[in-house]
């Protein structure tokens, strides 16, 4: 069967990396969770102290965006791929709300984006990949046989934010939570460079009342018919 890529954008906490990873799992294609990438980048950053109290030392970081070595090892008692900064795995630690704080603004650095962009175009050269982000059917491949936009609810999406850092131990307010949803939905979609937005080819998909079953058989049914009419 033909392969295709599968390009899944969204605001943040709309459950595309959850989507994403199921239909990769499935159709037995590769999954690439590009969010990690800027995350890295970011924690990167924090480690060489160039983000101090919101402020960013873009030079210091551009003139270190060689010293980055970002790679996605597949973990097979995961069934997904870790992402490791500089040989570490920073899974866990990408994922923490001082990343998440940051790494909105670390996205906006022309530099950072190429060179992530340019890593996104060459993961995906054989096709048979799902990948999901914020510029994946726009910029990183607008020739994607599939483009799927997610969106939900800024209460829904902090929602699930909340319980997700709850069950990884992480001491947080509800409220703090919805109003870094908020604010990354308005840096993303606002920033100069590659701003957040459907791709008019996308299909949009709004999942605030769907259980993730119902998401998953949808989408999947529908990547078999984009498949099958290739
Ligand atoms: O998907 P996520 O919440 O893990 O992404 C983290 C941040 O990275 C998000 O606030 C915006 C940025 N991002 C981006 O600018 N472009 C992408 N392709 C993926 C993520």
């Amino acid at each position: 069967m033909k392969k295709i890529t599968i390009a899944i954008d969204g605001f943040s906490s709309t459950g595309k990396s959850t989507l994403a990873k199921q239909l990769a799992k499935k159709l037995h294609y590769i999954y690439v969770d590009t969010g990690a990438m800027y995350r890295a980048v970011t924690l990167f950053a924090m480690r060489s102290g160039f983000i101090e109290e919101d402020k960013i030392d873009e030079d210091s970081l551009i003139k270190t965006l060689d010293d980055i070595d970002l790679k996605f090892v597949f973990n097979s008692n995961l069934g997904f791929a870790e992402m490791y900064l500089n040989g570490e795995n920073v899974e866990k630690e990408i994922r923490t709300m001082s990343v998440s704080k940051n790494v909105s603004q670390i996205s906006v650095i022309a530099a950072v984006r190429e060179k992530l962009v340019a890593m996104q175009q060459a993961m995906g050269v054989d096709k048979g990949i799902v990948m999901d982000g914020r510029d994946i059917g726009t910029v990183v491949f607008p020739d994607a046989e599939l483009k799927i936009f997610m969106t939900a609810s800024p209460e829904k999406r902090a929602v699930r934010r909340y319980k997700e850092l709850l069950d990884r131990g992480e001491d947080i307010v509800y409220a703090d939570i919805l109003e870094n949803v908020q604010k990354r939905d308005h840096i993303d979609s606002n920033r100069a460079i590659s701003p957040l937005k459907r791709a008019e080819d996308a299909i949009e998909f709004d999942n605030s009342d769907l259980g993730l079953e119902d998401q998953f058989q949808r989408m999947y049914e529908h990547s078999l018919r984009v498949i099958e009419s290739q």
